[in-house]
């Protein structure tokens, strides 16, 4: 019997998603990608949900890009068609109303690089290497990498990496900004619990609210973006998080949302 493309475990509302296809180094094909998008449609349901962590099968690959067999005979019509199954896919993760982390343990080429960006960060081991080869292949990102890369990194370095088609390491990530953290492989599992207790321990509601000021703060002016801080903030107050938070600190003891 076949693995099925994505692995879902769910540990009190955070939830991990192993894309399972470690022989091909987790590559996107369709079935991954309808896969990824029917996980998704069932999260975005749930109310319980506080975060999602999303990483890749095995100790070589986060994802080594877009199925390039898959790939290879396609007109380009059936090109943008795939293309838009990733986006969309892709803007579902990224508009989760939860935080959404890559777990970075490997190769993180192409479209996995592009997977990376469409989550809300993404840690890194010190063995994965990042990069948009597409150009190699004689082709451009096409799962948002042109937009998603210099929105994170700046214009620059985007270009460098878009239009060489340069492989860079774990410390280049971090420094450029493109991962939050390194570590060492076998630390990625401590961290993900570490996570999970800190964003289990915090207000649900605030923390969606937060990343709502964040993502939609982005594409706005600034006034226009400090305003929906503002409301955001507001908001709030209305609910039973603020009112147990503040109660919780004049009363020296732990906050229980
Ligand atoms: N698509 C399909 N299969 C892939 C793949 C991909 N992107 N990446 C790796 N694989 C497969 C290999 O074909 C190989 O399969 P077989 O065992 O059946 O031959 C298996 O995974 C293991 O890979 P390698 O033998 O190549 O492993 P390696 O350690 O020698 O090299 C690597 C690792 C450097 C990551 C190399 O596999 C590689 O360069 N992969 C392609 C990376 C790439 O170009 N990614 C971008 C794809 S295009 C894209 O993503 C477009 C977009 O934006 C939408």
């Amino acid at each position: 019997m076949s693995e099925k493309p994505i692995e879902v475990v769910d540990n009190g509302g955070i939830v991990r998603l192993t894309i399972t296809r470690p022989k091909a180094l987790n590559a996107l094909n369709s079935a991954v990608l309808e896969a990824l998008e029917a996980t998704l449609l069932e999260l975005e349901a749930r109310d319980d949900l506080r975060a999602v962590l999303i990483t890749g099968a095995g100790e070589k690959a986060f994802v080594a890009g877009a199925d390039i067999a898959e790939m290879r005979d396609k007109t380009p019509e059936q090109a943008r068609a795939f293309a838009q199954k990733a986006l969309k896919t892709f803007k579902r993760l990224e508009t989760l109303p939860v935080p959404v982390v890559a777990l970075v343990n490997g190769f993180c080429l192409g479209g996995g690089c592009e997977l990376a960006l469409a989550s809300d960060w993404a840690v890194a081991s010190d063995n994965a290497v990042f990069g948009q080869p597409e150009v190699l292949l004689g082709v451009i990102p096409g799962f948002g990498g042109t937009q998603r890369l210099p929105r994170r990194v700046g214009p620059a370095m985007a270009l460098d990496l878009v239009t060489t088609g340069r492989k860079i390491d774990a410390a280049e990530a971090l420094r450029i900004g493109l991962v939050n953290q390194v570590m060492p492989q076998a630390n990625l599992e401590a961290y993900a619990e570490e996570l999970t207790k800190q964003l289990g321990g915090n207000g649900p509601e605030a923390v969606r609210n937060a990343k709502q000021a964040v993502h939609d703060g982005q594409d706005q002016d600034l006034d226009s973006a400090l305003a929906l801080e503002t409301s955001l903030f507001a908001l709030g107050f209305a609910g039973a998080e603020q009112k147990e938070g503040m109660n919780a600190f004049l009363e020296k003891r732990k906050p229980n949302f």
